[in-house]
């Protein structure tokens, strides 16, 4: 594969780069008036302005030659036809196949997938029909009220993010819990909170044989037959999430309990699939439906908008701009919406799990920069947590600030403030303050001069900081499914121009398999354990040093 970096359209890139090196984004929008008309978009109920990047019409074109080069319509093409381009796992890629209310038929290996979806939509609708309506009952007689779904990585954050974002929507009185770490403190404390009589859990993993998720599931099982359920009694209290039938059956779950996907359901793409029950038992089926429409209207304005038009393509390819033209080391993602809290670390994973890599889909080592490294919080928190380093660090940082105009429970003037919020941080990365500017400023406030000498340094801020504004009407299932399936495009989008398969996640692998080599050698609590002499000396001080402190005595 020829280096990205060698190309004509990269070398436009740069060209174009060197062009703005002397603009000041205070600049462009001085020279251009129609700046905000020009590069702002709008599609599925979201509105992107990208203007407050320091982007010109020069570089949009060049960013869009690079798309074009890199062939984006047709890897677009390939992953929505069900073609196997995630290489490394041998798989294809149809999370739109879990939402594509155009009924279209997707088939992978000559099966046509669209009737299982259908299908396992069909059940998850009737199962939550009869868990609100009360027809499933607990080993007490009992409803079943509330959901804990056990779960890690993508089998947690969509549904958990989700949940919360909906929280307007919840069905009254019924709860959800998601449990995700192997820390047994995360799952005894949720314990602590439900009734063993009224609760189902949902065990979420895709392979059904993740270490966290299979500890966290069997110490939930023990734990229900302690509370007085008995084994019989599993079936109307555990049901599984799965691709892995044959794990859930021997772990004791019902297949009639058991909610299928698949292969090609890639594990932080699959809140959509069964991995979403929770979200359709919390917020009730048609909501969830709702959500999948948002997303479908999203694949639809993703299938079919010219690329300069084209919301996840625009944000893909500004991404691509700032992280290796502009060198922002990282991307902030602010929604301006508390039910939205969740967001950054949903997209952690989305992101940086899918482009946090530096081979291409054929393993040789890439020239450019990759995945940025993803944070946020949500606003007006991180104002007054991180923002600071956004405004005057060293590091250059792009931003999404994402934001409704109407809030779900209006409240005083609370959104009004939040959205001024919303508003003002944008504007301030972009203009900065000149020192000239900041100097004014202290003279008004009667400084003497060597009191202005002293603070305006400090008081300056650069500005021309890159930052999208994302905004839509009002957080709704349907604006919240096509936000997410917007960033899983951007995400793919980006994958295809810098060249990496962002369906695998081999990055994951190592730390996993040097755990299992280390649980034996923990101590438990007053076990005497032999020292510990493998590993790195560091890895095993550590060793040594718990299983001393766990009371064990060392032998040998
Ligand atoms: O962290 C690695 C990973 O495989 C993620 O990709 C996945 O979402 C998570 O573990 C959980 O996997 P599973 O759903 O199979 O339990």
């Amino acid at each position: 594969m020829t280096d990205i970096t060698k190309t004509p359209e990269w070398q436009a890139l740069e060209g174009a780069a060197a062009a703005l090196s002397k603009t000041h984004m205070r600049g462009l929008f001085e020279h251009d008036p129609a700046r905000f008309d020009a590069f702002s978009i709008e599609g599925a109920g979201l509105f992107l302005d990208y203007s407050k990047n320091k982007i010109d019409a020069a570089a949009r074109n060049a960013l869009l030659a690079l798309a074009k080069a890199r062939d984006l319509e047709g890897a677009r093409r390939r992953m929505l036809a069900g073609e196997k381009i995630n290489t490394t796992e041998d798989r294809a890629v149809l999370h739109v196949a879990l939402r594509d209310f155009a009924m279209r038929d997707y088939h992978v290996d000559g099966e046509n997938v669209s009737l299982a979806v259908r299908r396992e939509l069909e059940r998850i609708e009737s199962f939550a029909d009869r868990i609100h309506s009360g027809g499933l009952k607990g080993f007490k007689g009992d409803a079943i009220d509330t959901v804990v779904n056990i779960g890690i990585g993508g089998s947690d954050l969509g549904p958990k993010m989700v949940v919360e974002a909906l929280r307007p929507y919840w069905v009254k009185g019924r709860r959800a819990y998601f449990v995700s770490n192997v820390d047994g403190q995360h799952l005894s404390d949720v314990l602590t909170e439900v009734d063993p009589a009224k609760t189902l859990f949902l065990v979420a993993s895709k392979t059904f044989t993740t270490q966290e998720t299979m500890t966290n599931a069997q110490s939930a099982r023990d734990w229900f037959l302690s509370q007085g359920g008995k084994e019989s009694d599993i079936a109307a209290h555990f049901a599984a999430l799965s691709t892995n039938a044959h794990a859930v059956e021997q772990f004791g779950i019902d297949p009639e309990n058991m909610f299928q996907f698949w292969g090609w359901v890639g594990g932080r793409f699959s809140l959509w699939s069964a991995i979403g029950l929770s979200i359709a038992l919390q917020v009730g089926f048609e909501n969830f439906e709702r959500l999948l429409k948002g997303a479908h209207a999203m694949d639809e304005h993703f299938r079919v908008a010219p690329l300069a038009e084209n919301i996840p393509i625009l944000m893909a390819l500004v991404g691509v701009w700032n992280r290796n033209f502009m060198d922002a080391r990282a991307h902030a993602i602010l929604p301006y919406d508390e039910h939205l809290s969740l967001l950054p670390s949903y997209l952690q994973q989305a992101d940086m799990e899918s482009n946090g890599k530096s081979r291409n889909a054929e393993g040789e080592a890439l020239a450019a920069r990759t995945g940025p490294i993803i944070f946020g919080e949500p606003g007006t928190n991180g104002q007054h947590a991180f923002y600071q380093l956004l405004h005057q660090g060293t590091d250059l940082v792009s931003a999404d600030f994402i934001a409704p105009a109407l809030s779900q429970s209006p409240l005083g003037d609370h959104h009004e403030k939040l959205l001024a919020n919303f508003l003002a941080q944008p504007e301030a990365l972009m203009r900065g303050k000149t020192e000239e500017e900041a100097r004014e400023e202290l003279a008004a406030d009667d400084l003497t001069k060597d009191e202005i000498d002293a603070l305006a340094p400090h008081k300056v801020f650069p500005g021309d900081r890159p930052a999208n504004s994302i905004l839509f009407e009002k957080l709704t299932p349907e604006t919240l499914g096509a936000l997410i399936a917007a960033y899983e495009h951007k995400i793919f989008c980006q994958g295809v121009i810098w060249g990496v398969n962002s369906f695998d996640q081999w990055g994951v692998e190592l730390g996993k398999v040097l755990a299992k080599d280390i649980l034996p050698e923990i101590a438990a609590l007053g076990e005497e354990m032999p020292q510990v002499s493998s590993h790195d000396p560091s890895t095993a001080g550590l060793i040594n040093r718990i299983n001393a402190i766990r009371g064990g005595k060392a032998t040998g």
